[in-house]
């Protein structure tokens, strides 16, 4: 198949192939997701096809107004309008009591439906275009990391799905919040995203994250328990803060005869980078954003150089540093040095 490649003003022919049951790749503020009519069976089986995910992973709709989240969903507590009325559009998923024509496969069997509301202009009006919900997770193939660009799209999906929507670079970088309020007496955190479990405290009170997340951060380095999440060809070791620090790091992989690929702050890549090593900027160590951003391209960018691990900064676990950490502990298999 033919993988057309769009413009913003092309949006219309965009809305066309997803009408006709085809599946086009679009911007969101978070990272580009690849959409199909979230009521039609067989278009939401080609996302499943085109990425190659396990069919029991459930995917969220993109909704364009909030009228749309009551054909959806049913039993929708005050804690779930309250997060829509701050957070929509925006980063922030809502897992729901499911009701209405939604395709089978789009929640894999279950009797809850992930929703948000993206807040890109380019989205919103592809989703009210194409008069449908949109299904959509993340435009890679299955295991890779998420794209923040067109181009990572086109290099994973070419010729397996009908077309992309170039809207340039997304800003967030990394996936939206998946806030699980099913049971509204008690808000959990699936996934950490661009919404922080501060921000949503501060308007719903108490979240908790799914417990599996919270001891991630001290799951010692094990070989053999590598996710395949998130993961560039080459392997990620995350440089902790309370390790051995970078320069014996650097030390221990150039001894084994590797090629670093450096993934780090400004200050870190001035202070370590030499002739034999590649690098490539996460931004100002300050600026928790710039690195969350940048995060998956940068994993991508380590493909088309000679490095042979990677070697990654850690971040604090503050705001969105929660979500960055999230997914490099994901890339890198819980490896640590
Ligand atoms: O920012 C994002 O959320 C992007 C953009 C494209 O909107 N989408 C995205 O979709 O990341 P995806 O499919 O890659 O991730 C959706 C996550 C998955 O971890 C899935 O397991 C979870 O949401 N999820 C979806 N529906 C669910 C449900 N009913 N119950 C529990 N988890 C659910
Ligand atoms: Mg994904």
């Amino acid at each position: 198949m033919d993988t057309v490649w769009m413009k913003e003003e092309e949006i219309y022919k965009a809305a066309e192939l997803l009408k006709q049951g085809e599946v086009v790749s679009f911007p969101t503020e978070t990272v580009y997701g690849l959409g199909a009519d979230g009521t039609n069976d067989a278009a939401v089986k080609k996302i499943y096809a085109a990425k190659g995910r396990p069919s029991d992973n459930p995917l969220i709709i993109h909704i364009a107004n909030l009228a749309q989240v009551n054909e959806y969903a049913q039993g929708i507590s005050e804690k779930a309008r309250i997060v829509m009325e701050h957070f929509w559009p925006g980063p922030c998923t809502l897992v729901l009591n499911k009701k209405g024509p939604l395709a089978e496969t789009v929640t894999a069997g279950l009797d809850t439906v992930g929703i948000r509301m993206p807040d890109h202009p380019i989205a919103l009006k592809l989703i009210e275009l194409s008069g449908k919900p949109l299904a959509a997770p993340s435009a890679n193939s299955s295991g890779r990391p998420s794209p923040t660009s067109a181009e990572h799209v086109y290099h994973d999906l070419k010729g397996k799905i009908a077309g992309i929507i170039d809207g340039g670079e997304t800003g967030v970088g990394l996936e939206s919040t998946v806030l699980d309020l099913s049971d509204s007496c008690k808000p959990v955190i699936l996934r950490p995203g661009g919404i922080s479990k501060e921000a949503l405290e501060a308007v719903i009170g108490p979240v908790m994250f799914k417990p599996e997340l919270s001891s991630q951060s001290d799951v010692p380095m094990a070989p053999g328990m590598k996710y395949t999440h998130y993961s560039p060809s080459e392997p990620v070791v995350i440089v902790s803060e309370n390790g051995i620090g970078w320069k014996k790091a650097i030390r221990h992989y150039e001894n084994k005869g590797e090629v670093i690929g450096l993934l780090a702050s400004e200050d870190i890549i001035k202070e370590f980078k030499t002739t034999h090593n590649c690098s490539f900027s996460l931004g100002d160590k300050q600026d928790i954003a710039s690195a969350s951003k940048r995060l998956f391209k940068g994993l991508r960018y380590f493909e088309e150089t000679k490095a042979t691990v990677i070697l990654a900064e850690s971040y604090n676990r503050i705001g969105i540093g929660e979500a960055y950490m999230n997914r490099l502990e994901k890339a890198a298999g819980n490896k640590v040095i």
